[in-house]
C-alpha cells in the first residue's frame, strides 16, 4: 500500500503497535454508531483490534488501501481512511458491486480540525490519479458529519440508495474528469 502524505499528515500501513488506538477508536459509540447500518456495534475485545489490523495488513492492491492516519508533527493517530470495493445489496455472503468506496472513521479527539476532509483529499486524489474512474461514499442519512466531508472534498450528492450494504444510505460520488485528475501514466 502507498504512503500518502499532505500538508499536517502521514498516511501508511498499520502495525501491531497500533492495537492499542484501534480498539480506544473503534470501542466507542460516538464512532461506531454509523458505521454497520442496522449491525453497528463496538468492538468489544483488544483481540479484535489486533485481528483487525492483521486483516488490513493482508489485503494486497495496487490502488486500494485501508491507512492508518497520523498527524506528521508528533506521530499521533488520528484514525482511519480507507478505498476499497463496495458490496453489492442482495447477496449473502456479500457480493462486490463492481465500484469502489471512500470511507474515514476518526477518534473524536481528532474531530473538528479538518485532518479527515484533508485525508480523504489525498485518498480521492491517490484513487482518481491510480486510474479509477469514479469513486462512492455512502452514509447513514442521519450522518452529517461524515456527508460534509464528502462535500467538501467535491463528492456530488445522488440521493438516497439501497444499492448497497442492504441499507439506505446517501450516495456520493466523484469521477474523475470532474476532479480533473488524470490518470497517472503507466509505470509512473
Ligand atoms: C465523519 C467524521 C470523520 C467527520 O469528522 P470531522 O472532524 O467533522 O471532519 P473534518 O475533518 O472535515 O473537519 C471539519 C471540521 O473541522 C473544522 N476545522 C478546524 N480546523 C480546520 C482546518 N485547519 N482545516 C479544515 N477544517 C478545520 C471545520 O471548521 C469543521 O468544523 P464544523 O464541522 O464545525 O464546520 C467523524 O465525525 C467520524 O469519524 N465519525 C465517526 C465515524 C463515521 O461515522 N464515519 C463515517 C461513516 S459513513
Amino acid at each position: 500500500m502507498k504512503t500518502l502524505t499532505t500538508e499536517r499528515l502521514t498516511l501508511r500501513s498499520w502495525t501491531s503497535d497500533d492495537a492499542d488506538f484501534v480498539f480506544d477508536m473503534y470501542s466507542r459509540w460516538d464512532v461506531q454508531r454509523y458505521i454497520g447500518g442496522s449491525n453497528a456495534r463496538i468492538m468489544e475485545l483488544h483481540a479484535e483490534a489486533v485481528e483487525r489490523i492483521e486483516r488490513w495488513q493482508h489485503l494486497d492492491h495496487p490502488i486500494h488501501g485501508i491507512w492508518a492516519v497520523q498527524r506528521t508533527s508528533d506521530g499521533q493517530l488520528l484514525g482511519t481512511l480507507l478505498l476499497k470495493p463496495i458490496p453489492a445489496s442482495g447477496e449473502v455472503p456479500p457480493q462486490p458491486s463492481g465500484e469502489t468506496e471512500i470511507g474515514w472513521h476518526f477518534h473524536p479527539d481528532a474531530w473538528r480540525y479538518g485532518y479527515a476532509t484533508e485525508a480523504a483529499a489525498e485518498v480521492l486524489r491517490h484513487g482518481l490519479a491510480a486510474g479509477l474512474g469514479t469513486i462512492v461514499a455512502v452514509t447513514a442519512p442521519e450522518n452529517v458529519a461524515s456527508q460534509n466531508v464528502c462535500k467538501r472534498i467535491g463528492m456530488e450528492h445522488q440521493g438516497t440508495t439501497v444499492k448497497y450494504y442492504n441499507e439506505t444510505c446517501e450516495l456520493f460520488l466523484i469521477a474523475s474528469e470532474a476532479h480533473g485528475t488524470s490518470p497517472a501514466a503507466p509505470g509512473a
